[in-house]
């Protein structure tokens, strides 16, 4: 299985933006192919990678309850609406899962889109998965280990112990996370002493911080893709730095 990123937190905090960068640094080292799986029903991955979607996985589950051509399978049809999904994009593939389920059945539909998504994963040495504030989908992809969840908090108290409420959930889970990092972004000085809780459920060593990029923001109020910003962008400094320490101890 490849090496297995995931990135969750409360909203609004970068999940999607660090998501974006680590995608950007793993190309530029050669850490290819990259699958870019995004778990926000609210898709926006593409637009911080530079890259239009053309559909989501929710949409071919529903499109499957009405719209399988008489003479096909459900799993071919399945297979051939996931392909479509799938964005090729400059050393990486993304796809976006869409809405969870609501509470209607859909389990088939569920059951072969899941089989489906353990075969794709399976070409690919490199995996990021960036989730919903919620993790909704989180659980479902369980079926796999993460190497590294990278919990994502402004420097908010409310955003610390949103980060430390979904460390707990995550333990809780059957799945193996190999390390967890909490990642404090949007730092506009120094961070002084952390609470408690944070210290007892991270530890010191796996606290990192980000600085607030001023070029970031303008290129977010551009509609830039946040993957070409330049090289000397301090949050470009910052994150490379960051992955170049996490991700060359674990290779
Ligand atoms: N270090 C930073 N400096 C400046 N702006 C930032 C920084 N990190 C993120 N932002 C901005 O904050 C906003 C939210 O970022 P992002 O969409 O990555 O968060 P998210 O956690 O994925 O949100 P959601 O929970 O809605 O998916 C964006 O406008 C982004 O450009
Ligand atoms: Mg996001």
């Amino acid at each position: 299985m490849g090496y297995t990123v995931a990135l969750g937190g409360k909203g609004g905090t970068g999940k999607t933006t660090l998501a974006g960068l680590l995608i950007r640094y793993m190309i530029r080292h050669g850490m290819k192919p990259v699958l870019a799986i995004d778990a926000d029903a609210n898709s926006n991955l593409n637009d911080v990678l530079g890259v239009k979607l053309e559909g989501t996985l929710s949409d071919a589950r529903e499109e499957m309850k009405t719209s399988v051509p008489t003479g096909m399978t459900k799993d071919i049809f399945m297979e051939m609406k996931m392909e479509q999904c799938m964005i090729e994009g400059d050393g990486f593939d993304l796809i976006a899962m869409g809405r969870p389920e609501g509470p209607g059945c859909y389990c088939a539909a569920n059951n072969l889109l899941s089989n489906l998504i353990d075969r794709l994963i399976k070409n690919y040495d490199y995996l990021v998965v960036d989730n919903e504030a919620g993790m909704e989908h989180f659980s479902r992809l369980t079926q796999k280990d993460v190497d590294l969840l990278l919990l994502v908090s402004d420097p908010s108290r409310r955003g610390l112990t949103a980060a430390c409420r979904i460390a707990e959930l995550v333990r809780s889970l059957p799945i193996r996370v190999e390390k967890t990092i909490l990642v404090v972004n949007q730092m506009q000085n120094d961070a002084g002493s952390w609470p408690e809780d944070v210290l007892e459920t991270f530890g010191e060593n796996h606290i990192a911080l980000l600085p607030a990029d001023p070029l970031l923001a303008q290129f977010d109020r551009e509609g830039k893709p946040t993957s070409l910003l330049p090289d000397d962008a301090s949050i470009v400094k910052a994150t490379d730095a960051l992955f170049a320490r996490l991700l060359s101890k674990d290779k």
